[in-house]
């Protein structure tokens, strides 16, 4: 038996609560909330390192040729651990606030030209979720890059070099099996359902004219982009020049496993997937939330002065909330849905290979 184990030594909090080293305690005039600008930030960074570890897990899961249906169960139970300490993140920030502007004011020029741009962690998360530097809005790259030190840099460099969550799950969904079973094509069925439903809609405009011959024609018009809408999921070219415009990320494949996912979701064998999905849609939708409360943040404290990192400040993390989601094609996804009643009827095949199989000896 070795030493009794001993709860300072064995947290190091020696080294963690001597680490608050406000630069205001440098001169005479201490600024007494530069030490809860300091804690909050460690915090943060601490929940960076735990969500990084969940993630890259995750990602070693689904880094492989098949992924064991097996682990889905402990992917979803990380990724809700994730979601929950992403809450955390949101809500603490309410701590941060309690520092006035004039208060951030006595401190703020010691800090430059430091800031959140150099947070490394957070960059790891965005590239491992799927957001690499080349993806991301609005960004000069060298000047981005540029704030980072050398080893930092090659830290970052060398996180967009390994496999990130986004190509992973799309390599997945563009596995998923089912829709091209026994000789019949899922996605014919469900295309014959989409224009029945759309014939329904055009039908309906026409018998239940409410206004001028404009208007129904504007009405009919709108039924017409949507199924166009519908035939990018087919139409290969369709579905290019979406991504060629920044409007869809994932290969048109992957887009119809997760649709499928989606539509037959209360299927046995497609309930934990369907949960995995919700899930990095929540993880997307959170770190969304976290960017636009930290740029209203940001918007109190400074107003419209810029950042100690350089940038416009407020306008400039506005701009990087809405525009830097990870699985924005599973949020799109909804336009495809159709109600349950007007899904196609599963072959018994298919529904016996989406169910959970079990025969009692007797
Ligand atoms: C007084 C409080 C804060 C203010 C006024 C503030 C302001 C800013 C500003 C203006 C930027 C843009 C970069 C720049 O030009 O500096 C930024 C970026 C950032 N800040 Fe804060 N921040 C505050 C607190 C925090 C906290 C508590 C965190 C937690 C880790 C944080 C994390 C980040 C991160 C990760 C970025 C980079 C975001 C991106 O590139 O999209 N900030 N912050």
């Amino acid at each position: 038996m070795g030493k009794p184990i001993d709860y300072g030594k064995y947290l190091r909090l020696e080294t963690l609560l001597n680490s608050q080293k406000p630069e205001s305690a440098k001169g005479s005039n201490e600024c007494h909330d530069e030490t809860l600008f300091i804690i909050t930030h460690q915090v943060y960074e601490l929940w960076f390192k735990q969500i990084l570890h969940e993630l890259d897990s995750v990602i070693g899961i689904f880094n492989c040729e098949v992924v064991d249906e097996h682990d889905l169960f402990k992917v979803v139970a990380r990724q809700v651990r994730i979601i929950e300490i992403q809450k955390i993140l949101i809500a603490q920030l309410t701590v941060m606030e309690t520092m006035t502007a004039m208060d951030f004011l006595e401190f703020r020029d010691l800090l430059i030209p430091a800031s959140g741009f150099q947070s490394v962690q957070f960059r790891q998360l965005e590239i491992k979720l799927g957001l690499a530097t080349n993806k991301r809005y609005a960004v000069d790259q060298e000047y981005f890059l540029g704030q980072l030190s050398a080893s930092d840099r090659k830290r970052v460099e060398r996180t967009e070099s390994e496999p990130n969550l986004f190509n992973l799950v799309e390599a997945w969904l563009e596995r998923i099996p089912f829709t091209a079973s026994r000789g019949v094509d899922f996605w014919v069925l469900y295309q014959e359902a989409v224009n029945a439903m759309l014939e329904g809609e055009e039908r309906i405009i026409q018998a239940h004219r409410r206004g001028s011959e404009e208007e129904e024609s504007s009405e009919l018009k709108n039924v017409n982009s949507t199924r166009r809408n519908f035939e990018s999921l087919f139409d290969q070219q369709l579905h290019d020049e979406l991504v060629a415009e920044g409007k869809r990320r994932f290969s048109r494949q992957a887009m119809l496993g997760a649709l499928f996912i989606l539509l037959y979701r209360e299927e046995p064998i497609l309930q934990l997937p369907f949960n995995f999905l919700t899930n990095l849609m929540d993880i997307d939708e959170h770190f969304t939330s976290w960017r636009y409360r930290h740029a209203l943040m940001a918007h109190r404290m400074l107003g419209r002065k810029v950042g100690t990192g350089g940038s416009s400040g407020h306008e400039y993390l506005k701009k990087a909330t809405d525009n830097n989601r990870f699985f924005v094609d599973l949020f799109n996804l909804s336009t495809f849905l159709l109600p349950r009643s007007k899904l196609p009827i599963l072959s018994n095949d298919l529904k016996r290979d989406l169910d959970f199989h079990f025969q009692a000896v007797p």
